[in-house]
């Protein structure tokens, strides 16, 4: 699993998709920059979001914020006092953790002794090991696999959440160093997430402003302004993609955890008591919209909290099956109306709805949906980078995108750089490229240029060949089968649009 992981980051970078952040000056740690295909499909994902969002729902708008907000914001949203991360400094290493990742290394430590022990009966055993019994009775190997057990239970149910829940846990199992082997903590402490800066030229009268670490809070106090704007009526969304920042304290993981990141965030207001029919409503929406990029039903799954925020009174993750594991990549929550309540008490602004067929005032609750835009990225193109070996045994690297998603729809290849070739293939890029992103390449050999485009994603490469020339036809190869059919230079247009439409 560590392979493929390693397999999709250098991938990213040798065919253009992400960049580590300013790399000339050796990178910034947890920042990336996405490349000329990278930005392609991320934009592709966004927009196949905003479709299913804003396009296709008449009760949902969309909304662009500014990053920058009145600082008191985020004293109303709790974000101030409340969103925080629990550090565990280590006196040996002189090294902060964050405390769910130091646990879950911890965790992983435990296994491999496991693991260890079982391998070295197996080889002491030979055919006559049976593991399922080595594993239910070897003391050492039974006590490994029960702590492993028990700390992935409470980390899956969110134990992090609490500092006194990890203080409890450090002391309960004795948390090691997995680096020092030392078992020597110091304190667990509180660290804010929120990136500061500031606003004004001069020292004294410069404002304290934090960078938005949700795209949440412009829309909660957008809220009226659009409802009355829009003459929108509950229960009506709004919808937002955005930057969001956060000072995550050990950021890994590539893409999955970054400090500068992009979410896909929709608050659907709704009349009180009608939350839960809403909240299971978007619960089931999003899943299925995950389910139609097609990478498989296998690698979803929710998980409902068991442990809820302050803000919330019903919350579940839609979780996919990283290269390293299942983790969380949507969050829908429902916020009840404390974001709104909180906001009329700290502006002193009535944020309320008259409600016309009930005819009364009221704040509204909310239902979140909240998606990682690199989140998806990574689940997206990690799920579909494959390695297949071909009937004459050769290997081929080939990233099975979602058509819908690809970066680049088409390419088309001359044959070869002469005999008017290049030429036709020029007026074919000029015909498509006002539906469709697409490339043009003349350099190697065709089969080369198929693999490349393999790797890229491309669903279509279109070959002209002499037989262009006399007949206007091409052919038509497809990534995924790599078949190859004969077609006319008009029909092109409408064998594209029926794969990559939605
Ligand atoms: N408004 C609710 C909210 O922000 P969240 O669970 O903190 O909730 C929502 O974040 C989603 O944003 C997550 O499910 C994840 O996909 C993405 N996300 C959060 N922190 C991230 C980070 N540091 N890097 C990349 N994506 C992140």
């Amino acid at each position: 699993q560590e392979d493929i992981f390693k397999n999709v980051v250098s991938h990213a970078k040798e065919y253009g998709f992400i960049f580590p952040s300013s790399e000339v000056y050796d990178g910034l740690s947890a920042v990336y920059d996405y490349a000329q295909n990278g930005v392609e499909l991320k934009k592709n994902i966004r927009e196949y979001w905003w479709k299913s969002m804003v396009q296709m729902n008449e009760n949902i708008v969309g909304l662009d914020a500014a990053i920058l907000m009145h600082p008191t914001t985020w004293k109303a949203s709790g974000h101030v006092d409340a969103f925080n991360d629990p550090l565990i400094d280590n006196k040996d290493s002189k090294k902060r953790y964050r405390a769910d990742v130091l646990v879950e290394e911890f965790a992983e430590k435990i296994n491999q002794k496991a693991q260890k022990e079982i391998e070295k009966a197996r080889a002491r055993f030979g055919d006559a090991f049976n593991e399922e019994e080595f594993v239910t009775t070897n003391a050492r190997v039974v006590e490994y696999l029960s702590k492993y057990k028990e700390i992935l239970s409470r980390l899956a149910k969110g134990m992090t959440d609490d500092l006194q829940d990890v203080k409890a846990l450090i002391e309960e199992l004795e948390i090691a160093d997995p680096e020092t082997g030392s078992r020597n903590w110091t304190d667990v402490k509180q660290f804010n997430l929120m990136f500061g800066t500031k606003l004004g030229a001069s020292a004294d009268s410069a404002m304290d402003l934090y960078l938005r670490p949700e795209t949440a809070q412009g829309i909660f106090v957008n809220f009226l302004n659009v409802q009355k704007s829009g003459r929108m009526k509950v229960p009506f969304g709004i919808a937002q993609t955005g930057k969001a920042f956060r000072n995550e304290i050990v950021a890994r993981q590539f893409i999955f955890r970054m400090r500068e990141f992009e979410q896909m965030e929709m608050q659907f207001f709704v009349r009180p008591g009608e939350e839960m029919k809403w909240y299971h409503h978007w619960k089931e929406t999003r899943l299925k919209w995950h389910l139609s990029l097609g990478l498989g039903k296998e690698n979803y799954r929710f998980h409902d909290h068991e442990k809820l925020a302050h803000y919330a009174n019903a919350a579940a993750d839609i979780e996919f099956n990283f290269p390293f594991g299942f983790k969380e990549l949507e969050g829908i929550h429902s916020r009840t109306d404390f974001d709104l309540k909180a906001h009329e008490q700290f502006s002193g602004k009535k944020l309320q709805y008259f409600d016309p067929e009930l005819n009364e005032n009221y704040v509204p609750y909310v239902v979140e949906t909240s998606v990682g835009l690199d989140r998806m990225f990574l689940a997206v193109f990690a799920t579909s980078l494959k390695e297949e070996t071909l009937e004459d045994g050769s290997t081929r690297t080939v990233l099975k995108l979602p058509s819908v998603l690809a970066p680049t729809k088409a390419a088309i290849l001359p044959l070869v750089k002469k005999d008017g070739l290049p030429d036709i293939a020029r007026t074919i890029i000029e015909d498509l490229k006002w539906d469709f992103t697409v490339a043009y390449d003349e350099k190697d050999a065709v089969g080369r240029r198929y693999r490349r485009q393999d790797a890229l994603g491309t669903p279509f490469c279109i070959t002209v060949d002499h037989q262009t020339i006399e007949d206007q036809t091409v052919t038509i190869r497809h990534r995924d089968t790599m078949k190859q059919d004969r077609v006319k230079i008009s029909e092109l247009k409408d064998i594209i649009e029926n794969e990559v439409s939605t």
